[in-house]
């Protein structure tokens, strides 16, 4: 496969062609912040905190880092004012919503987050997807789902799969960047022994089907 020549901070690097900045920085030890990639998984570009500032023919762009494709010359900065200022914001945004995840304080303390900046919607999840991307693309199981959109996007546990094939498996828990998850599989479970309708009141991001 065609070999492409890059620079990532200042360093000439190698990637093979098909490679996503990520992947080429991180295969050279370059560590870029990520909160909804795996490396099992399709790339998604949900969360934006891999963002990066490239430098193509001339013009400077802030990409995803985890979507954008190596290419010949290009220049990539991990660190800039202005990524380290979008990544603070998403970060507060997020921890609005899920206030003691601890990678989300860890982030947090790198780049000068705080968490009282926007008013706190402990919603515990942050939607990167990863448990819903992880139980369709890797187990083919689908046992959860996202639904609604916009402000209104949840995960949802389907009660009729989950029951059959969560309780041996519970390989997206560790995923997890706000540990809610177990949290809504064990609240889903409960459910899912009572007698329909489902009722979830004051816990954002558990629906039972
Ligand atoms: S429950 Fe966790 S893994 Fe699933 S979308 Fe929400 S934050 Fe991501
Ligand atoms: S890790 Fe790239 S957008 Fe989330």
């Amino acid at each position: 496969m065609k070999e492409i020549t890059l620079q990532i901070d200042g360093k000439e690097i190698r990637a093979r062609d098909g490679m996503t900045v990520l992947e080429a920085a991180s295969k050279v030890g370059i560590q870029i912040p990520t909160l909804c990639y795996h490396e099992a998984l399709e790339p998604y570009g949900g969360c934006r905190l891999c963002t990066v500032e490239v430098e193509e023919r001339g013009r400077t762009n802030l990409v995803a880092s985890c979507l954008y494709p190596v290419a010949e010359g290009l220049i990539v900065r991990t660190r800039t004012p202005k990524v380290d200022k979008l990544r603070k914001t998403i970060l507060e945004l997020l921890l609005a919503h899920a206030p003691d995840s601890p990678i989300l304080e860890e982030y947090a303390k790198e780049y000068g987050a705080k968490k009282d900046r926007f008013e706190k919607h402990p919603s515990f999840c942050i939607l990167c997807g990863l448990c819903v991307r992880y139980c369709a693309e890797v187990k083919k199981a689908n046992a959860l789902s996202f639904i609604s959109r916009g402000t209104s996007r949840e995960i949802n546990f389907i009660p009729e799969i989950s029951s059959k094939v969560c309780w041996d498996c519970k390989e997206c828990f560790p995923l997890c960047p706000t540990s809610y998850l177990q949290a809504a599989y064990v609240l889903t479970q409960g459910l899912y022994s009572q007698e329909p309708p489902f009722e979830v009141k004051g816990l954002k991001g558990v629906t039972a089907c």
